[in-house]
């Protein structure tokens, strides 16, 4: 296993491929031998193979090219415009895209492309074509009226594999069906012990804070969601929490002389099971973006085995023991459905397979987790960003449930102004920023120009996404887009804009495959704001105790729009973060206030 790393495997399926055209000059030396007497000196042979590589290629490049053209007229539709690069294979288009990563804003380098090319546009990358879009009506082709062409795909199966196994997140057809089906019953209804579950890990962050606060010192915010979110999936998931929370939250960077942490063996176990499922996605999130030639960077080891190996051993002992209780007939009727079941205990009912079940609950954590905790970050941010709206969704909260009661369901969905700001949140930061599919069958997508013909959409082709991009467009959400102002889901401008198409705004995706956890965590996360707010009459941003590299590029204050007022940096592997941390300070509410 460790010896075939997705590199050799790469080299394997390519290598004869190059084979070929040693063979092709090998023949056609033979040839001119055979007919004309002349024996080429082997420099030749070797000059030949070196020189067919391109020649060859770009004949087969350029013959692909002519092809796709003609289906296109067949269709009556248009090529879609390509990205101009000025390397071969749009190598510098690939390169800047990953500086743009690096240190753009989500949506740098795209934008320009989209301003030169229109609003179609083809990366064609290494001569693989990757179309992309930001407009409702392809997305909306995509995910649900035209949903059975368009599949994640081998590629993207491939690339992920090695983390996500086969699970729900990870496959396609009659595969996905399957773990949509075992997985959906957990969702389907509200549960009273979710909200049990919530309440003490909420209490459990909030005392927490206090804690470090009391102290005198900031406190990262997304580290804190981190670990909230990660204790509260793991005992929902399999009954078993990882307890982040118990192993002590962070000190600012610059503290003088910060106390150690307690340090336990629970805690580093939970600090190492965290950092290496963060690393795991990171990993394959860079594969995605090197798209087929990635194995190249992993040659001699698979990246994500480390971090798994870790991973694993955290998680496979408890599908074991859940399997071994399965078997024990006096803990049968334990296992009936109940509310109290985690998915696991769910799950051990229809599958005995310990892969299944573990490629599962992985699936779900990547899923629910890190989005839920990054988008109550994002809240936060925006909470202590306009001081104005965060009284006001005090004063909601206050009104309903006053300064120390238990929310419950109704509570939560009176909140009219607290789903208008998690929807505001949603719009500016979806925490799935772009996405891919992969085409079955050719086909077309409309222009957003009626008189234009439609864009052609070959075979086996990429089509990338960006809610991100969609949803801040100002055709589509007015000349304010880029404000944050929770009130554009309370006014006339629901009307205007997201009534009339609901598909401008797709945090959670849409059509048969739209997020399983929607409901889940708008409760998860109105809880947590719920319970903060009641506890903190004020959240303010502590510039100075975040380190560097939370700070936005000066550069980018004399951008315009968002980019220009952030005061945080975000950014992406699979899911979006803020980088450095979201570090604040609050004022506690005493009970009166
Ligand atoms: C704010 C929080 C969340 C956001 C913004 C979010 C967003 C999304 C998005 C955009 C997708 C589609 C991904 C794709 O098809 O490529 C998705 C899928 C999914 N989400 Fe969520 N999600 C959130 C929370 C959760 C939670 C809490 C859970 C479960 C506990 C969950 C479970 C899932 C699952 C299982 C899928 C895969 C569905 C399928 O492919 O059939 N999500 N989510
Ligand atoms: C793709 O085309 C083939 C052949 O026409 C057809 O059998 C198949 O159902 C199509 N698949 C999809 C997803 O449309
Ligand atoms: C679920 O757990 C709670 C507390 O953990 C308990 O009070 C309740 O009786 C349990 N419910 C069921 C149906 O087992
Ligand atoms: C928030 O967005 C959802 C769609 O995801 C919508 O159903 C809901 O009505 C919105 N809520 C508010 C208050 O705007």
């Amino acid at each position: 296993m460790g010896l075939i790393t997705p590199g050799v495997r790469f080299l394997a399926k390519w290598t004869p491929v190059l084979g070929a055209y040693g063979g092709v000059t090998f023949a056609l030396s033979s040839v001119a031998a055979a007919r004309f007497g002349y024996e080429p000196p082997t420099w030749i042979l070797v000059a030949g193979t070196a020189l067919s590589i391109p020649v060859l290629s770009s004949i087969y490049v350029i013959s692909l090219k002519i092809r796709k053209s003609r289906q296109a007229a067949a269709y009556g539709a248009r090529i879609v415009p390509e990205a101009q690069g000025k390397v071969i294979g749009n190598l510098d288009v690939l390169q800047q895209m990953m500086e743009k990563l690096k240190t753009g804003y989500p949506g740098d380098g795209l934008l320009e492309l989209l301003e030169l090319r229109g609003p179609v546009v083809n990366l064609r990358v290494l001569w693989s074509d990757l179309i992309f879009t930001a407009s409702p009506q392809h997305i909306k082709t995509i995910l649900a009226t035209d949903f059975q062409n368009y599949v994640k795909g081998e590629r993207f199966h491939f690339n992920m594999e090695s983390v996500l196994g086969t699970g729900v997140f990870n496959s396609d057809g009659e595969m996905w069906k399957f773990h949509r089906s075992i997985t959906r019953p957990m969702f389907t209804r509200e549960r009273i012990s979710h909200f049990e579950l919530f309440d003490r890990k909420a209490m459990q962050v909030i005392s927490k804070m206090r804690e470090r606060l009391r102290e005198g010192y900031a406190v990262d915010f997304q580290d804190v969601m981190s670990r909230f979110t990660l204790d509260s999936a793991t005992e929902f998931l399999f009954g078993n929490c990882v307890e982040s929370l118990s192993a002590g939250l962070p000190y600012p960077h610059n503290a003088a002389y910060p106390p150690p942490l307690p340090r336990t063996a629970r805690g580093d176990a939970a600090n190492a099971f965290a950092t290496a499922f963060l690393e795991a996605q990171a990993i394959i999130s860079i594969r995605e973006r090197y798209g087929w030639v990635w194995p190249l960077a992993e040659i001699f080891k698979d990246k994500s085995a480390e971090p798994m190996r870790i991973v694993n051993s955290y998680i496979e002992p408890i599908v074991k023991e859940a399997l071994a209780k399965k078997r024990a007939p006096s803990e049968q009727e334990k296992l009936e459905e109940n509310d109290n079941a985690t998915l696991l205990d769910h799950l051990v009912r229809v599958t005995d397979d310990p892969v299944v079940l573990k490629d599962e609950i992985l699936n779900i954590m990547i899923a629910g987790r890190d989005t839920t905790a990054a988008t109550l970050t994002f809240i936060i941010y925006f909470l202590a960003l306009y001081p104005q709206v965060m009284m006001r969704l005090r004063e909601e909260i206050l009104a309903k449930v006053g300064h120390s009661r238990r929310p419950d369901y109704d509570d939560v969905r009176d909140m009219k102004y607290l789903r208008a700001v998690i929807n505001e949140t949603l719009r500016l930061y979806p925490i799935v920023p772009f996405n891919v599919r992969e085409s079955i069958n050719a086909t077309t997508w409309q222009s957003d120009d009626p008189s234009q013909k439609p864009y052609f959409i070959p075979a086996g082709t990429k089509t990338a996404y960006s809610v991100f991009m969609m949803h801040r467009r100002k055709d589509l959400w007015g000349p304010d887009a880029e404000e944050f102002d929770p009130d554009r889901w309370l006014d006339e401008r629901l009307k205007t804009y997201v009534s009339k198409n609901p598909f401008i705004f797709l945090p959670f995706n849409a059509g048969p495959r739209i997020c399983l956890g929607q409901q889940f965590a708008y409760n998860e996360m109105s809880f947590m704001i719920i319970r903060l707010l009641q506890s903190f009459r004020l959240i303010e941003l502590d510039l100075s105790s975040a380190p560097p590299e939370a700070h936005p590029p000066a550069e980018w204050a004399e951008t315009t729009g968002r980019k220009a007022v952030e005061k945080l940096f975000p950014k992406m592997h699979l899911t979006m973060y803020t980088n450095g941390g979201l570090w604040v300070k609050v004022q506690e509410s005493d009970g009166t206030n």
